[in-house]
């Protein structure tokens, strides 16, 4: 079997110290303070380290579009170790990171970005210790004793996201939406992308990412996160985070992007929802809420008036 071979990223240092891609013409991070500007987008709005006190489960899992230097990896990973060190007797015990990566940045730029964070220098020197060659595929990293693993899936993230397995009810907890610029990388920022991370999100995961522009927020709503616009950090006005509201419809959005098999999903989910109306209610009034866009339009072929306000003859 042959793979697609991978290419490291070619980067240039500006004149701030921030490395540039030349393969994207953008920054890995913000010139002002990268650092804070990721506890601000991706923790903070992903309510972490709150969420991580009356979690439920033994493992926290977040997923990123785009590994790059590793900072966001970094500044979680650091944050867990300090939530579990003041916090031992949480349920949650283990982080597990999954990041999608088309450019490996090779070892001499990584140490070269990490040492622009003093404060994560030791956890900096963990991952390089472990950091995969330009391989494709999934290279999973067992970092801090077994408390952090890492999968850093190394490929172009439209090929690599469908082949993470996942249950029906999702694997992801919490979404890292980054990237460059959605002008500076429009194949990445698809439908498709915000559909494969609806599939692989849990129910109440949540989503943030750095962007507001509209293309992003409807289609993440479209795979079926509920979405708002808050305040972007430092001088950015705003950013946008979501969480997934409704994992069974999500699910049934990413049987695929094509209109016609949009519709099948959504009659589908129309149907399973009728099942559980109350049993005086008929059919056709229970799809007329549940679908008001399809049953409406065969209404208006058949004259029928299946509102609240006027009673159905059947019900
Ligand atoms: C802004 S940087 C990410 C910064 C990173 N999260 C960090 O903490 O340093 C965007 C990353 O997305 C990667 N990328 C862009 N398009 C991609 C794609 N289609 N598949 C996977 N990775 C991609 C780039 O190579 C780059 O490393």
């Amino acid at each position: 079997m042959t793979h697609p071979k991978i290419e490291h990223a070619q980067i240039h240092w500006n004149e701030a110290g921030t490395p540039v891609s030349d393969n994207f013409d953008d920054v890995y991070f913000s010139n002002a303070n990268g650092l804070e500007e990721t506890r601000y987008v991706f923790l903070q709005q992903n309510q972490l380290p709150e969420r991580w006190l009356d979690f439920p489960r033994d493992r926290f899992v977040i997923a990123e579009t785009g590994f790059g230097t590793g900072l966001n990896f970094l500044a979680v990973w650091q944050w867990f170790a300090k939530f579990r060190a003041e916090n031992p007797q949480a349920t949650v015990n283990q982080l597990h990171f999954i990041s999608f990566e088309k450019f490996p940045v090779t070892q001499s730029d990584l140490e070269k970005a990490h040492a622009a964070w003093p404060e994560l220098a030791e956890f900096a020197a963990g991952l390089r210790e472990h950091y995969p060659a330009a391989v494709p595929g999934c290279h999973r990293l067992v970092l801090a004793n077994g408390m952090i693993t890492l999968d850093l899936w190394f490929g172009d993230i439209k090929d690599s996201m469908p082949q993470v397995w996942t249950p029906d009810d999702g694997i992801v907890d919490c979404w890292f939406l980054d990237g460059f610029a959605p002008s500076k990388n429009p194949e990445m920022w698809s439908q498709s992308l915000f559909d494969g991370m609806a599939r692989l999100a849990k129910q109440d995961c949540t989503v943030a990412t750095f962007t507001a522009a509209g293309f992003v927020r409807r289609g993440l709503i479209e795979a079926g996160f509920a979405m708002k616009k808050t305040k972007g950090f430092g001088t950015k006005r705003d950013m946008i985070v979501g969480t997934m509201a409704e994992h069974a419809n999500a699910k049934q959005q990413v049987l695929g992007t094509s209109a016609p098999r949009r519709l099948t999903a959504r009659i589908s989910r129309s149907l399973a929802a009728v099942w559980r109306v109350p049993h005086w209610q008929c059919l056709w009034c229970a799809a007329a809420e549940l679908s008001p866009c399809i049953v409406n339009m065969i209404s208006r072929a058949w004259q029928h008036q299946a509102t609240d306000k006027v009673p159905c003859i059947l019900c």
